[in-house]
């Protein structure tokens, strides 16, 4: 009686859990194999399940977002999984959230853009709107075949071009281990964010391809970038307006031109702040500047604690550059005012300059620069046996330690 009863409930409890694991099996499609690629929680939801092609030549956009949107209902987390040994043909791709739970997109397959010019419907190749707790993950390389938009924007015939991989209004994104190259424009793009790392991700593109900068941040706070390399044709990294608390750790640049926080205060901005800003431990390779802050001529509002240490400059043009006259295109008319910048200290600075000006400190006279401060920087000029000079113009600052070029402020 005793047994049969206990017989009896071992069966209740074990058909239930064997059904259970029936039905998880056939939701996780073969999770055995997956246990290599997948250790998170939650459900693995591949693209393949939800038809994408990876030859590369059929269009996957469709596939991808399907299977997004099946990853974002799921309130238990999920993975949205990308297999390798296979390409993905993507346009126009929107990954909207909010979700019920975190996701992770595993890319361990290629990603590529059209070989043509395509008619944008989006901003970016792949769009992630709203998203919380996203992680982007894998080995897998996303390649924005950039060629055509920028012959086209060099000829004056395109004026709109797509980023790479765009994200905007999260928190707690994770972006680590994934290669990308040749986007159209900006590769990387955070906007609106709060909490996002970027960590062990290689960007390249030519040196003389146009405005690809490596990755953007603007409007976002606590942001860290690590142990990432970075070849573009524009800067490596750059801070936009509205931006604080930024961590720059551990990359290596170049060519591009340098980790640049601006232009601020553009025709038609708003007033400028950007706050508290490190970068450190990073190697320059023949770019155009090392660290860099730029602003327009008019410009309203502040840019303000900056701490630039530990940096290996390779014939580097201008390895440190300040400039409240930034004028790319050259003529700009004479203007009043500017962004203020305050407080920015140049640590460990060392290498060689391409260019004989090694240090640029070029603030205007109706808004000076206050608090700059270089203390250890050792920067010689590159297959030149004379000395390279610093051009310093209304900056307030002091030194410490050794300084070469010699730096002469307004005072402190
Ligand atoms: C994201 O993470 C935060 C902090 O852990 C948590 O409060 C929030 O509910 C999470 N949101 C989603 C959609 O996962
Ligand atoms: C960094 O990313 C590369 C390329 O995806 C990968 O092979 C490597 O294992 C990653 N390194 C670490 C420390 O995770
Ligand atoms: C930035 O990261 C580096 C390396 O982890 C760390 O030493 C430094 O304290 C951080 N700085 C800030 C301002 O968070
Ligand atoms: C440095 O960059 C320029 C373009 O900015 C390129 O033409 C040149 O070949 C590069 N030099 C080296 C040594 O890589
Ligand atoms: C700076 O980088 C160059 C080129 O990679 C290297 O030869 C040199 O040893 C580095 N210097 C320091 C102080 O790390």
């Amino acid at each position: 009686m005793r047994v049969a009863a206990a017989g009896r409930t071992s069966l209740f409890l074990v058909l239930p859990m064997l059904l259970l694991l029936v039905v998880s099996a056939t939701v996780r499609p073969a999770a055995a194999a997956a246990t290599k690629v997948w250790k998170g929680e939650g459900t693995r939801y591949s693209v393949m399940a939800f038809h994408a092609a990876g030859d590369g030549e059929t269009g996957d956009t469709k596939a991808f977002e399907e299977t997004w949107d099946s990853a974002c209902r799921d309130s238990g987390g999920a993975n949205v999984y990308v297999p390798a040994g296979r390409t993905f043909l993507l346009r126009d791709a929107t990954f909207n959230g909010p979700c019920k739970s975190p996701i992770t997109m595993q890319v361990d397959g290629d990603i590529v853009a059209p070989s043509t010019l395509w008619q944008l419907k989006s901003s970016s190749v792949l769009t992630f709107h709203e998203v919380d707790n996203l992680t982007v993950d894998g080995c897998g390389q996303i390649d924005g075949r950039g060629a055509p938009w920028w012959d086209c924007y060099n000829h004056k015939k395109c004026s709109a071009r797509p980023m790479l991989v765009s994200f905007s209004f999260c928190n707690g994104l994770r972006v680590t281990n994934v290669r990308l190259k040749d986007s159209a424009l900006k590769h990387i793009s955070v906007y609106r964010c709060s909490q996002a790392l970027v960590h062990n991700v290689s960007i390249s593109a030519p040196c003389d391809s146009p405005n690809t900068d490596g990755i953007t941040i603007g409007a976002s706070d606590h942001v860290r970038v690590s142990s990432s390399s970075i070849q573009s044709g524009d800067d490596c990294v750059s801070i936009i307006t509205e931006t604080t608390d930024v961590n720059i750790t551990d990359i290596a640049c170049g060519p591009g031109h340098g980790i640049s926080v601006g232009s601020l205060g553009g025709a038609g901005e708003g007033p400028a702040m950007v706050e508290r800003i490190t970068v450190s431990n990073c190697k320059f390779f023949n770019t155009t500047s090392g660290v860099r802050i730029k602003s327009w001529q008019g410009g309203q509002g502040k840019a303000n604690g900056f701490i630039f240490r530990d940096l290996n400059m390779t014939e580097v043009q201008h390895p440190i550059d300040i400039d409240q006259f930034y004028c790319p295109q050259g003529n700009c008319p004479e203007r009043q005012g500017g962004v203020a910048i305050t407080d920015a200290r140049f640590i460990n600075i060392h290498g060689t300059s391409s260019e004989r000006e090694a240090i640029k400190i070029m603030c205007s006279e109706s808004v000076p620069c206050h608090g700059i401060y270089l203390d250890n920087v050792d920067l010689s000029w590159c297959k030149h046996t004379a000395p390279p000079q610093a051009k310093v113009m209304n900056a307030h600052g002091s030194v410490a330690g050794m300084v070469k070029p010699q730096v002469r402020f307004l005072g402190r």
